[in-house]
């Protein structure tokens, strides 16, 4: 979810302002993509990088999610939204981890979307995280594996990205989701963030459905399928 500092500064408005504008662009899209079918969405929030914003952006930020989810919760939770915190815990504060916490906590038996919201993330944490958590499991070396690995996860519970959508113009994934997007067809929008709402997330899809996936074969599962069949 790139582009919200731009977006404001477009309008001579604080960088603040433009996130403000992204929580909305982000309850937009999660209800997008239950509406269109999608069972997973994942949204790179806040990263281990991001630390290194002005303090007062920074702690814009964190006070930004306490007042989306005492927004919002209801309404996701009533779509039938489940939600997920990945990302490193350890560093936010009680308040905010109390906050995660309610949110998971009460949206845990909604089945529509599941929607990970990727927050003091960092793609190469994630898998020294998952090293770390199937050494302390007293995993054999001769047992670890792509798939042992991948169960240590933080994203454990989704399945890898099909299409993964990166906003705001730079062409680059930022240690996102290295692990789960190895086969992930991506799609970079120039739009920024708090501008993005049901046509670019229809337009992205429509990108997505031109893809031919092969997965490092010669011909898609898709195809070959239908070669099969016909
Ligand atoms: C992304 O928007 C939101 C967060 C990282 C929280 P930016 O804040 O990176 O916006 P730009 O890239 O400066 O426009
Ligand atoms: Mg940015």
């Amino acid at each position: 979810m790139d582009g919200n500092g731009r977006w404001a500064k477009k309008r001579f408005m604080p960088r603040f302002f433009g996130h403000k504008q992204g929580v909305d662009a982000l309850v937009r899209t999660v209800l997008g993509c239950a509406d269109r079918g999608i069972d997973y969405l994942t949204v790179f929030a806040f990263s281990s990088e991001n630390w290194k914003r002005p303090t007062e952006e920074v702690s814009g930020l964190m006070g930004l999610v306490l007042v989306a989810v005492a927004k919002y919760l209801g309404k996701l939770a009533s779509h039938g939204v489940r939600i997920r915190i990945v990302g490193d815990r350890n560093q936010v504060s009680d308040k905010l981890r109390q906050a995660w916490e309610q949110a998971e906590a009460s949206t845990a038996h909604n089945t529509r979307i599941t929607l990970s919201v990727a927050f003091n993330y960092g793609g190469r944490w994630d898998i020294v995280q998952a090293c770390r958590q199937a050494i302390a499991a007293g995993l054999p070396a001769d047992q670890l594996d792509e798939a042992a690995l991948t169960r240590f996860m933080a994203l454990s519970h989704a399945p890898d990205p099909d299409l993964f959508i990166r906003t705001g113009g730079e062409v680059r994934i930022s240690n996102f989701l290295l692990w789960q997007a190895a086969y992930s067809e991506l799609v970079f929008s120039d739009c920024l963030w708090p501008e993005f709402g049901d046509a670019e997330l229809d337009a992205a899809l429509a990108e997505y459905a031109r893809r031919d996936r092969r997965f490092g074969t010669v011909e898609s599962p898709a195809t070959a399928s239908a070669r099969i069949e016909t």
